[in-house]
């Protein structure tokens, strides 16, 4: 028996019906914001990524799916979506027309050690807009987030923010880390050691050393951020006061990726803390650029999909999913089979859930099916409905029948369902 790959799960019965939910909402939400969709390769050049993510980041260094494939190139498998947006803006000159606002749903792949809610292969539901530098995007980027979580019955999040400035300013706060740590680096963890010259911003985020009294006496990057960089998150600050939307600052957030600059947030469920962020984005101005493609200033973020669904369960949230049918057609007998199929597609064509028995079951197996699909209403037909096209149409709730023409029958769902 060949078993599925460990951190990989099987999406179907009533999860799969959230999951499309979830994911027609996102469709909704990023529509209303006039964002469009764009789908890329699942596999990209290893390359994109390590210029894209960072050499130095765990990503890139530690969870990648490489593979050499049969042209002796080195190819990975997604981990994030970000990059591979930014290649095919880049790739399909889609920056010739300013602001590009796209969206992206779909699975990413990190081999990291599975847990709650962190998976190998994770569904991401993300959005990047391109063109804009001025921070009112950035708060439209975040409430855009908001709204999403909220209308999923989400209200209780707390939305992270931090400056992590332009690439000066984090070289001086990069300085100032290594000195602070560098005395007592023996206290931290082997991770950490290598961090401190190739990445120390990643030791402020490291989940073994958190308890480490010069966690919290670290400076802050807040302290470091030019004139210019600390107005930008002031006005951030103030577009978001304006949404109405809740945030706390928080200076140690550095998020795991190389590509970001200024702004970086996180969302976080205020009512489940074991499960890490739900989502998380920032501002990436220098991305496209190094990528070979023009200076452009960008922003985004994305949902793990599968933390969200998990939240929602934890919650006890109910969706307000209807995966009812409309009608289920009851044919006494194989006789009816060509009646109740033509009823089948005219019931379909018009907009309804409807489905009939196909395997000719017995009546208590027909009556089943009903049950099973919690169907609203129940048409049988005999001979006498093919002969007199008078249907029978019985709510399956009320137990009423109702006796409807062939012709009517349109008619009688549309003000009744
Ligand atoms: P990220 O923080 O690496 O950012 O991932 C975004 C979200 O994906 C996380 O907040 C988390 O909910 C979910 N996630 C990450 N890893 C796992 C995992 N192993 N299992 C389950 N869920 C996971 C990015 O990927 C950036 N590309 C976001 C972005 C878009 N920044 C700018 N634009």
């Amino acid at each position: 028996m060949i078993q599925k790959l460990k951190g990989t799960y099987d999406v179907y019965g009533d999860l799969s019906i959230k999951h499309n939910y979830v994911k027609k909402l996102f469709e909704e939400i990023c529509s209303n914001y006039n964002y469009n969709y764009i789908e890329t390769p699942l596999i990209e050049r290893s390359e994109l990524f390590h210029r894209g993510v960072g050499e130095t980041t765990d990503i890139v260094t530690k969870e990648t799916y490489d593979f050499v494939d049969r042209g002796n190139r080195n190819n990975t498998i997604r981990p994030e979506g970000t990059a591979g947006v930014a290649r095919a803006v880049i790739e399909n000159k889609l920056y010739n027309t300013l602001p590009l606002k796209l969206y992206y749903m779909g699975s990413m792949f990190r081999y990291e050690r599975p847990q709650k809610g962190r998976y190998r292969e994770l569904r991401q539901l993300g959005i990047e807009l391109y063109g804009v530098d001025n921070p009112i995007s950035d708060a439209e980027v975040i409430s855009l987030g908001v709204n999403f979580l909220n209308e999923l019955g989400l209200k209780n999040i707390t939305v992270k923010i931090n400056c992590l400035g332009g690439i000066e300013t984090r070289k001086k706060y990069k300085e100032a880390l290594i000195n602070h740590f560098k005395n007592n680096i023996d206290e931290f963890c082997d991770d950490c050691k290598e961090r401190l010259e190739k990445n120390p911003l990643r030791i402020l985020d490291c989940k073994v050393d958190n308890k480490n009294k010069l966690m919290k006496s670290a400076p802050s990057i807040l302290d470091f951020l030019t004139k210019e960089e600390k107005e930008n998150f002031d006005k951030v600050k103030k577009y978001l006061d304006v949404l109405d939307i809740k945030y706390v600052i928080d200076n140690t957030l550095v998020r795991g990726l190389d590509y970001y600059t200024n702004l970086v947030f996180e969302f976080i469920s205020d009512d489940v803390d074991d499960i890490g962020s739900i989502g998380g984005g920032g501002r990436y101005d220098n991305l496209l650029k190094s990528l070979g493609g023009p200076d452009i200033p960008s922003v985004g973020f994305a949902f793990g999909m599968d933390r969200v669904v998990s939240v929602l369960a934890s919650l006890e949230i109910k969706l307000p999913i209807n995966n009812d049918l409309d009608v289920y057609i009851l044919n006494i007998s194989e006789k009816e089979f060509n009646y109740s199929i033509e009823l089948l597609q005219n019931l379909r064509m018009c907009g309804y859930r409807a489905d009939m028995d196909l395997s000719n079951k017995n009546m208590k197996g027909k009556f089943k099916e009903v049950d099973r699909y919690n169907s609203k209403y129940i048409i049988i037909i005999g001979e006498d409905e093919v002969k007199t096209g008078i249907l029978t149409i019985k709510d399956n709730i009320t137990k009423e029948e109702t006796k409807v023409n062939y012709d009517d029958l349109i008619d009688f769902l549309d003000t009744n369902v």
